[in-house]
Formats: C-alpha cells, structure tokens, sequence
C-alpha cells in the first residue's frame, strides 16, 4: 500500500506547523495529489504559502475560517469549481488551538471558543464537503474504503483521551482536552454515518509536535511526525482501510485509548 495514490486533498489550518508540512509533503510526494487544497484563514499573508503555489501548480490556496459556515461554504464552492465534476478523496482537519487553562481557571467563554475551533468547526467542514467526499466515493464504487477513495481525517490528541488524563498535564489545557474528547465522539458518530457512502473518518493524534501550538520542548520535529520520508502520518494514511473506520490512531498507526 506504499505510496497510495490520492486524487484531492483538502487541509484545514494551514498556514503553519502540521497543516503547512501536511502540504510540502503532498506536493512533493513522488506521486502526487492533482489537486491539494490549501485552506486557511489568512493566506494573504502566508509567504511560505505563496512561494510553495509558485513551485506547485496542483497546490490551490482557499481561504477559509473554521468557525465561520459563510467562509466554509465560500471554500466548498472553490474547491468544487478546481474539481471540475470530480470528487474530494481525502478532508483532513487540522486547524486547532489551545488554551492552557485549569479546571478552576477556565472560563464559559474560552470553553465555547475552543470548543468552536477544534469540534464544531471539524463538523461543520465535514458537513459541508461531504456532498465531494461522496462524489469520490461513488466515482471509484468497487475500490475498497481508503484515503485515496473517500476519508475524513480529524487531528485528534491523546489529551482528550478520557482513559490516560494523567499523563501530561493533569490540570491544564482543560478547553483542548474537552474539545478533543468532543472530536473523538465526532469521529465515532460520522465512521457511523457515512459508512454506507464509503467513506471513512479517523481520528488521529500526531504526537508531541514541535509547533507553535507544541512548543519548542516537544520531542518531535514536523517531518517525524509528518514523515516527509516515507513513516510517519503520511504512511498512516496509505494503510487505512475500512477496519480502521472510526479508530483513533496515533502518528505511527497504534490504536489509542478512548
Ligand atoms: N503540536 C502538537 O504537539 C499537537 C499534538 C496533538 C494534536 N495537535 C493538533 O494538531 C493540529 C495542528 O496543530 P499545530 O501543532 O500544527 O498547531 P499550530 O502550529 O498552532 O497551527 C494551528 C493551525 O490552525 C489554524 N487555525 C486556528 N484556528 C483556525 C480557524 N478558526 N480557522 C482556520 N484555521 C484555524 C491556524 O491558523 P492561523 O495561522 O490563521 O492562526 C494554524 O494554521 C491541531 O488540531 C492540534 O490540536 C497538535
């Protein structure tokens, strides 16, 4: 299954950290996408963006918020014209943030925001995109499920695992675990209901990444979670199957604790 070959891709939130090397990483893949989908909310300001498009003409920049369904919508209907009639194989939703409160701490207000961004916002891309996940599906009917058929691919964490909550900050980042929990659900809810359309949804978590959401003391450098050389996300992608349907699975392709 090494190196599957992916029609279309879609990424939320990238204009930086594991969204911007989901790209470079597409892009110069050996065989790479026709169409990847750069999405996020800036991109007129995003340099490393604009000088990418100029090298790679498959590479399409949208803008799009995750937390606004006029700006979704707007993307949607971008994203369909580049298509042409075809379908969307691969969604991945990645854009996220973080705020690094307590329990006692957190307030209604950043707990919607969160929530919003990392939860509703995934839902939301999902919901509108699936009429072109669907297209994807229908177009390659006997090919069995995979991401180069039809797949919605969350950025999880293993803080909203509710079975290991005390592994690394216990009392923090309350918002992001909530709403990665909330994300999981999501997961579960949509390998469900679009199951008999073909498609797949999982959820993943990319390890302790050095972003700037991950900080500079996180173990592991972009391309070794993203695996630009052939492990990493990248080979999760390439091995997912309708087995893996709902699944929460971490950067190497181990099975997680809900
Ligand atoms: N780094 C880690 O250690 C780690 C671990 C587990 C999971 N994750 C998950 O991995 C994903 C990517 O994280 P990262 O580490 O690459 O973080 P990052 O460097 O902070 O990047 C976050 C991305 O999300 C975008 N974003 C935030 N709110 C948005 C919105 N409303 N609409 C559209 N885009 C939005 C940001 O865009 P702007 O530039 O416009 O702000 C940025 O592109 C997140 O879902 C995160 O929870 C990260």
């Amino acid at each position: 299954m090494a190196n599957l070959i992916i029609c279309s891709v879609l990424v939320t939130g990238s204009s930086c950290g594991i969204g911007l090397e989901l790209l470079k990483t597409f892009v110069n893949k050996r065989n790479p996408p026709e169409h990847v989908f750069a999405a996020c909310r800036n991109p007129e300001i995003i340099q490393e963006l604009k000088s990418l498009t100029s090298k790679h003409s498959n590479l399409v920049i949208v803008k799009m918020d995750v937390t606004d369904k006029a700006s979704i919508e707007d993307a949607y209907s971008a994203v369909k014209e580049t298509l042409k009639g075809h379908g969307l194989n691969l969604q991945i939703n990645n854009a996220g943030i973080a705020i690094f409160h307590s329990a006692n701490e957190t307030t209604a207000e950043d707990m919607m925001r969160v929530y919003e961004t990392n939860t509703v916002g995934p839902m939301l891309v999902t919901q509108t995109f699936a009429p072109l996940l669907k297209k994807a599906a229908q177009e390659n009917p006997k090919e069995v499920m995979s991401c180069s058929k039809a797949a919605v691919i969350h950025t999880s964490s293993s803080l909203g695992s509710l079975e290991s909550t005390t592994h690394l900050y216990p009392d923090a980042l309350i918002e992001y675990r909530c709403s990665k929990t909330g994300l999981n659900m999501l997961t579960r809810c949509q390998a469900e209901a679009y199951k008999t359309d073909g498609i797949i949804a999982v959820a993943f978590e990319p390890g302790w990444v050095q972003t700037d959401m991950g900080g500079a003391k996180a173990p592991l450098k972009l391309h070794e979670s993203v695996g630009g050389g052939g492990g990493g996300i990248m080979k999760v992608f390439d091995t997912l199957t309708e087995k893996h349907n709902g699944m929460f699975l971490d950067y190497k392709g181990l099975t997680l604790p809900w």
